[in-house]
C-alpha cells in the first residue's frame, strides 16, 4: 500500500455522517491499515466517527484504539490527553503498524487530528521521524451547504467561517464584512445568534442544518422554531447576503 516501509500515520477524513460520502482513497487506507484509532469525548458512549465507517469497513481483524479528546477548556487537562493520544500512536508505529486516526469531515479542518499531529511534532523533531499522510475529507461545510442548496460562494464573494461561540460582537461584525457566513457549533447559544440575525435584518437569509448524513438529520429556514431549544452539537447556521 505505501512506498516506504516505515509506518505510516494517515489522518483519514472520514466525511461528514453518510458512509457514501467516504472517499475512494479513505476506504482503501482503512481497509489497509492494522490500527484504527478513534476520538472519544469522555462524555460519548461509542465514537460516531467508529459507526460511520463500521457499515463500510471490516474491523474484525483491526486493533480499535479509542483516543480520549476531552470536551473540556482546562489546559492542564487537555495537554495531558493529548500527549497520552500520543503515546498510544507512536507505541503501535513503533510496533511496525500502520495506524489510520479517523475524523468527521477533514481533518485539518477543526478536527481533533490537528492537536495530535501538534503533539507529534512536539516530540524531539530533531531525532525521531514519523511518516504521516493526510486523506481529506467532505467536510460539514459542503455537506451543508449541498443540502440545503445553498451555493457557498461565487464570483468575488468573500465567505467566513466561524464557531457560533466567538462572541456576538464580533459574529455581528463578520456577518457585516462577508458575503457568506458558515456558523459551526451552531448548537450553541442559538438565541443569541437570532437576535443578531434579527438586528442584521438577515434572519430570513440563514439556514440552520443540523446532522447532517446522519440520524434525525434536519434542514431549516425557519430560526424562530428552533428558539430556546436543546440543539444537537452537529450543527451548522449558513447565512448568505445577497440571497
Ligand atoms: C470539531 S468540528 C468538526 C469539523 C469537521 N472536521 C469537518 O470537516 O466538517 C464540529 C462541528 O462541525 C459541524 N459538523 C460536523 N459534522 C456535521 C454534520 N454531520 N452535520 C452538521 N454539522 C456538522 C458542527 O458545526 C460541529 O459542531
Amino acid at each position: 500500500m505505501k512506498a516506504s516501509t516505515q509506518p505510516v500515520l494517515y489522518g483519514v477524513g472520514i466525511g461528514p455522517g453518510d458512509p457514501e460520502l467516504m472517499t475512494l482513497k479513505a476506504v482503501r487506507v482503512l481497509k489497509g491499515v492494522d490500527v484504527i484509532a478513534v476520538p472519544k469525548s469522555k462524555e460519548e458512549a461509542t465514537s460516531l466517527a467508529l459507526d460511520i465507517i463500521r457499515g463500510v469497513i471490516d474491523l474484525k481483524d483491526k486493533e480499535v484504539v479509542e483516543l480520549i479528546f476531552p470536551m473540556k477548556r482546562n489546559q492542564k487537562e487537555l495537554v495531558e490527553a493529548w500527549e497520552e493520544s500520543r503515546r498510544q500512536v507512536i507505541e503501535r508505529l513503533e510496533g511496525s503498524r500502520d495506524v489510520a486516526f479517523i475524523t468527521i469531515g477533514d481533518p485539518l479542518f477543526h478536527s481533533t487530528f490537528i492537536y495530535l499531529l501538534e503533539a507529534l511534532c512536539r516530540e524531539s523533531p530533531e531525532d525521531r521521524f514519523y511518516n504521516i499522510e493526510v486523506i481529506p475529507g467532505v467536510s460539514s461545510i459542503n455537506a451543508a451547504s449541498a443540502l440545503s442548496c445553498t451555493p457557498l460562494a461565487k464570483s468575488g464573494e468573500r465567505m467566513a467561517i466561524i464557531p457560533a461561540t466567538y462572541g456576538y460582537e464580533k459574529l455581528k461584525e463578520t456577518i457585516e464584512e462577508f458575503d457568506t457566513v458558515v456558523l459551526l457549533k451552531a448548537n450553541k447559544a442559538i438565541d443569541g445568534i437570532i437576535t443578531v440575525l434579527e438586528e442584521s435584518g438577515l434572519k430570513e437569509n440563514a439556514v440552520f442544518v443540523s446532522r447532517a448524513g446522519l440520524a434525525g438529520e434536519r434542514v431549516t429556514r425557519d430560526l424562530d422554531s428552533l428558539k430556546g431549544k436543546e440543539l444537537d452539537y452537529f450543527s451548522i447556521i449558513i447565512i448568505k447576503k445577497g440571497r
